[in-house]
C-alpha cells in the first residue's frame, strides 16, 4: 500500500487550516511540510512556528521536509513542535548519523533525504538508522518541476537493498508527481508519495487526492 502526502508549499497560505481540511476529506493521511533557508536550497519558506500551529488542528502525519544546511541544529526542535517524521538532506549533514538518532529519540521518525544527482552509496552506513529515505525526483527549492525519470531506479535499487538487507526502512518519493506517473513510482517500490501542485494546484484539492489514489491503487 501507499499514501499520499499533499506538500502545502503549494496550497494558499491565507487559508491553510482550510486546505488541509480538503485533503484530509480526499484521504490523505500524511502532511509535507517544506523547510526551506534560502541557503541549501535558493528559496525561503517556512519553519518552527507553522508547525506549531499545524499541530493544533490536524491529526494527520505531519511530516516535515528540511531543505536547510546544518539540520542537526533543528532538527529536534521540529519534533517537539509537533513533527511526526522529519527528513535532513544526506548533502547537508556532517553528522547525519547523530541526526537521525537525535530524531528518533524525540520521538518520531528519522528520515534521509537524498537530491537527484547524489548517489545511494551516499545512505549506505546511515540507512539502518533511518526510518525512511526520502528520494528526490526534482531538485529541492520548488514546486511544480518536471519528474526526472532516473528516480524511478533509484527507487527500485533501493528497494531491494533494503530487503537484502531486511531493513524496515520506508520510500518516500518527492517531486513532479501527479496521476500520469504515480503508478510507477508505486510499482518502483515508493511508499509515500509527495504531491504538491497536483494537489493544490487544482481547484479541487480533495478530488485531486482521491485521483491520485486512485491511480495508484491498480498498480499496487
Ligand atoms: C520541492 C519540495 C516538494 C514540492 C513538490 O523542493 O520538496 O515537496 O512541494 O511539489 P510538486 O509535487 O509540485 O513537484
Ligand atoms: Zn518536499
Amino acid at each position: 500500500m501507499f499514501e499520499i502526502a499533499p506538500s502545502i508549499l503549494s496550497a494558499d497560505f491565507s487559508k491553510l487550516a482550510e486546505e488541509i481540511r480538503a485533503v484530509e476529506a480526499g484521504g490523505a493521511s500524511v502532511l509535507h511540510v517544506d523547510v526551506m533557508d534560502g541557503h541549501f536550497v535558493p528559496n525561503i519558506t517556512i519553519g518552527l512556528p507553522v508547525v506549531k500551529s499545524l499541530r493544533k488542528i490536524t491529526s494527520l502525519t505531519i511530516d516535515t521536509h528540511l531543505m536547510i544546511d546544518e539540520p542537526g541544529r533543528y532538527a529536534v526542535q521540529f519534533v517537539e513542535a509537533g513533527a511526526d517524521m522529519v527528513s535532513v538532506h544526506v548533502e547537508a549533514d556532517q553528522h547525519l548519523q547523530r541526526t537521525l538518532t537525535a530524531i528518533r529519540e524525540a520521538g518520531a521518525l528519522a528520515g534521509i533525504a537524498i537530491n537527484p544527482a547524489t548517489p545511494l552509496v551516499m545512505l549506505e552506513e546511515a540507512l539502518a538508522d533511518a526510518d525512511f529515505v526520502l528520494i528526490m525526483s526534482v531538485n529541492p527549492g520548488f514546486g511544480g518541476q518536471k519528474f526526472i525519470p532516473a528516480a524511478l531506479d533509484k527507487v527500485r535499487r533501493l528497494k531491494r537493498t533494503i530487503e537484502d538487507r531486511s531493513l524496515n526502512v520506508k520510500i518516500e518519493i518527492d517531486g513532479g508527481i501527479g496521476t500520469e506517473n504515480i503508478g510507477e513510482v508505486v510499482e518502483a517500490g515508493a511508499e509515500i508519495i509527495v504531491a504538491g501542485s497536483a494537489v493544490y494546484g487544482s481547484e479541487d484539492p480533495a478530488a485531486s487526492v482521491r485521483s491520485l489514489i486512485e491511480s495508484g491503487t491498480v498498480w499496487v
